[in-house]
């Protein structure tokens, strides 16, 4: 299948037009966004079940433990889940998934977040951001219907506390030294009303931001370089 539906140029960026995800949404009927830069073209897609091996080994070089590969294979090929990866010029370099646990007597779909995963050396430059925004945007359209997400985070990761703060989750709870190596409590956090127009917005001023911190980061390199 094709993934490459929808085209947007950065060279208006930071500033100028904002980048619309109800547009891109249309466009690209929720398969995939592409992203054209300078420094590369960005794309975020569902993954393919080839690429679960390539998922599995940038999530251990971040995290641990990490997802197995047979775990992304199931989440990749399942009903119940959404996994999705973000490529520079056709290489992986991050994905993220999450678990759905679908509507029931009444319950809407809540969307469980397994991980999120950029390579080091692309850390930083507004990937992570752009990639948890294209996960909630999976989660919360069809067919999933998503109106709450739920997630763990080690209280001192700060960059990922920055995006889901962005995204609007709020910390509901503490568990107690919940990850080891090293030991550290983990934050409980929620997003709720994933259906509301407010939550496109979001979606949309959070995907300007990464694109912004993209653009940003790709000139302060070209800075560096020269
Ligand atoms: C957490 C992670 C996904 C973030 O992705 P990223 O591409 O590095 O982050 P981004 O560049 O999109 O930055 C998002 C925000 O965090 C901030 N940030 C990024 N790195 C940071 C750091 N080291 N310290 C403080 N803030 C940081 C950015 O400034 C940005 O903030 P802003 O929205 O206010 O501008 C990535 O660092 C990672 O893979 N970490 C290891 C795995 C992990 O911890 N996953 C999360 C499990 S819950």
């Amino acid at each position: 299948m094709p993934f490459v539906r929808a085209r947007m140029r950065l060279s208006q960026l930071p500033g100028g037009n904002a980048f619309d995800v109800n547009q891109c949404h249309t466009l690209v009927d929720d398969t995939a966004w592409v992203f054209q830069h300078p420094s590369g073209t960005v794309v975020c897609r569902p993954l393919r079940v080839e690429e679960a091996s390539f998922a599995a080994a940038i999530e251990a070089s971040r995290f641990q433990p990490s997802t197995s590969i047979s775990t992304f294979e199931s989440l990749i090929l399942g009903q119940s889940g959404v996994c999705c990866g973000i490529f520079i010029d056709e290489t992986l370099i991050g994905c993220a998934a999450a678990n759905i646990t679908p509507a029931l007597d009444g319950f809407a779909s809540e969307a469980f977040f397994d991980n999120i995963s950029i390579l080091a050396e692309h850390s930083g430059r507004g990937l992570g951001l752009m990639l948890t925004s294209y996960l909630l945007n999976l989660c919360s359209g069809s067919p999933h219907h998503c109106s709450r997400a739920t997630l763990e985070v080690r209280i001192g990761n700060v960059a990922a506390k920055q995006i889901y703060a962005r995204m609007g989750f709020t910390c509901h709870g503490i568990r107690k030294r919940y990850y080891s190596h090293p030991t550290e409590d983990a934050e409980i956090h929620w997003l709720e009303n994933m259906q509301s127009p407010e939550f496109r917005v979001v979606l949309s001023e959070s995907v300007s931001h990464a694109l912004e911190l993209f653009h940003v980061k790709h000139l302060h390199r070209s800075e560096v370089d020269s």
